[in-house]
């Protein structure tokens, strides 16, 4: 075997990858006839190549059916979205009434804090951190409002004691177990887009619960990156986008988990639409609005099949390989992608992420210790040279190895060509 270090490394590693041959199914975008080192799925995931027959064939049955394609497609249209929600449950580890895509994720986390975010008497707070996203922020603040509440009154901001961007589990137990009577609602990240750091969801929520407070997750960055048990972590709500992991294209329908326990909370606020009413009764278009049992019962509208048809193309190669063999991958490639940046540019740069493989999902985030105008300047080089990471103010570069599609030689050429440009 050759030297970790070595290029025939990275080949050797790609040649005993058992989901090698899934970089085929997707577009992989060229830089001067050759595939980019496309370091970015933490953004936009890429194309499968058979989301364009997915596309098409509902534009097809469009033309041949008209209205009839409701119910005569080769998937009708009227129940195409419960097709997805055995395979999204599998993806995300819930149960099929437990998930539902619709929307995009900002509006699904307006609409799960409509029905979770219940401030009353002194139990009026909501916990998020300090460097949320800023959607959820705002999202989170309009809610406030909404209640009549002030924002600086209501929100607790997490930050870790250290001032690192890594905030420990034991740290979040321990403000719910001090602060918990006072808060309605924590909100927190799957896995936080800036420094990459997983939270442990199933810990968060039973200190929540502990304390008497609802919670839900904002797990863009971790769906389709780590394999998630959501229902046994018992979490009120989670929301997602699919355009990044889940490879369903720029602005793709959202996901929303509910926890089954409130599959039937008919009582639980919320705000309505023709799509959350029980469809055995939903055509007889009386005025009393009946919810749907589960997670559809908060659907608004019927389902937008064009913009649905790319997640299950992604949905079916997800099914394909499979969350766990995905995940052992995925250790391994940013496993490789940390050996390499440690060793050959550790004077040079700082990971951001936390080394422990068990509390991050496959990105890194890097800080050069040029600067932030000398990082920028790497960043735009690197991208010159063929190399899609992203880049995130003040000063971080984000790289996510993606195992459905990065190979370990992209790692390796990825850390050769960033060498090149900051080693002087
Ligand atoms: C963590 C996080 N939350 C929220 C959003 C906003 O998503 P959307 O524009 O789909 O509502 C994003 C988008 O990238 C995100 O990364």
């Amino acid at each position: 075997m050759p030297s970790k270090l070595d290029r025939d490394y990275a080949l050797e590693l790609d040649r005993a990858d058992p989901l090698g041959s899934y970089r085929q199914r997707f577009h992989v975008p060229q830089h001067e006839g050759k595939d980019e080192i496309y370091l970015c799925g933490n953004s936009l995931g890429l194309q499968p190549r058979s989301t364009e027959q997915h596309v098409r064939e509902e534009l097809e049955d469009w033309q041949r059916l008209g209205v009839k394609g409701h119910f005569a497609g080769r998937r009708p249209w009227m129940p195409y979205h419960e097709q997805f929600a055995e395979r999204t449950a599998r993806v995300v580890g819930a149960r099929p009434v437990e998930v539902v895509n619709m929307n995009s994720l900002t509006v699904n986390l307006h609409l799960m804090m409509t029905s979770f975010y219940r401030p009353a008497g002194k139990r009026r707070k909501l916990l998020i951190e300090r460097g949320s996203f800023p959607s959820d922020r705002y999202a989170v603040e309009a809610q406030v409002r909404l209640h009549g509440l002030d924002p600086d009154d209501c929100l607790i901001e997490l930050t870790a004691r250290s001032g690192d961007p890594f905030i420990p589990t034991e740290e979040i137990e321990a403000l719910l177990a001090t602060d918990g009577d006072e808060i309605a609602l924590v909100m927190l990240p799957g896995v936080q887009y800036y420094s990459g750091q997983a939270f442990d969801l199933r810990r968060i929520a039973a200190a929540a619960h502990k304390a008497g407070c609802k919670v839900g997750f904002d797990l863009a960055h971790a769906v389709g990156n780590l394999p998630l048990q959501l229902h046994d972590s018992g979490a009120d709500f989670a929301v997602w986008c699919n355009y990044k992991y889940m490879n369903s294209g720029p602005g793709a329908v959202a996901g929303c988990f509910v926890h089954e326990r409130h599959a039937k909370a008919f009582d639980l606020p919320r705000l309505a639409g023709w799509w959350g009413h029980d469809k055995s009764s939903r055509f007889r278009m009386g005025h009393e609005f009946v919810p749907m049992e589960g997670a559809e019962g908060w659907q608004l509208s019927n389902p937008p099949v064009l913009g649905l048809a790319p997640l299950l193309a992604s949905l079916e190669i997800f099914d394909d390989a499979g969350m766990p063999a995905l995940r052992e991958k995925s250790l391994k490639l940013t496993g490789y992608l940390e050996h390499l940046l440690k060793e050959r540019l550790a004077e040079h740069i700082d990971i951001l992420t936390t080394a422990d493989p068990a509390q991050r999902g496959c990105q890194l985030s890097l800080r050069l210790h040029k600067g932030r105008d000398a990082a920028r300047q790497v960043f735009d080089e690197l991208e010159a040279a063929g190399v899609t990471g992203d880049w995130r103010e003040p000063d971080v570069i984000r790289v996510a190895p993606v195992p459905l599609y990065n190979s370990y030689m992209d790692v390796f050429r990825f850390v050769e060509i960033l060498e090149g440009l900051v080693v002087e």
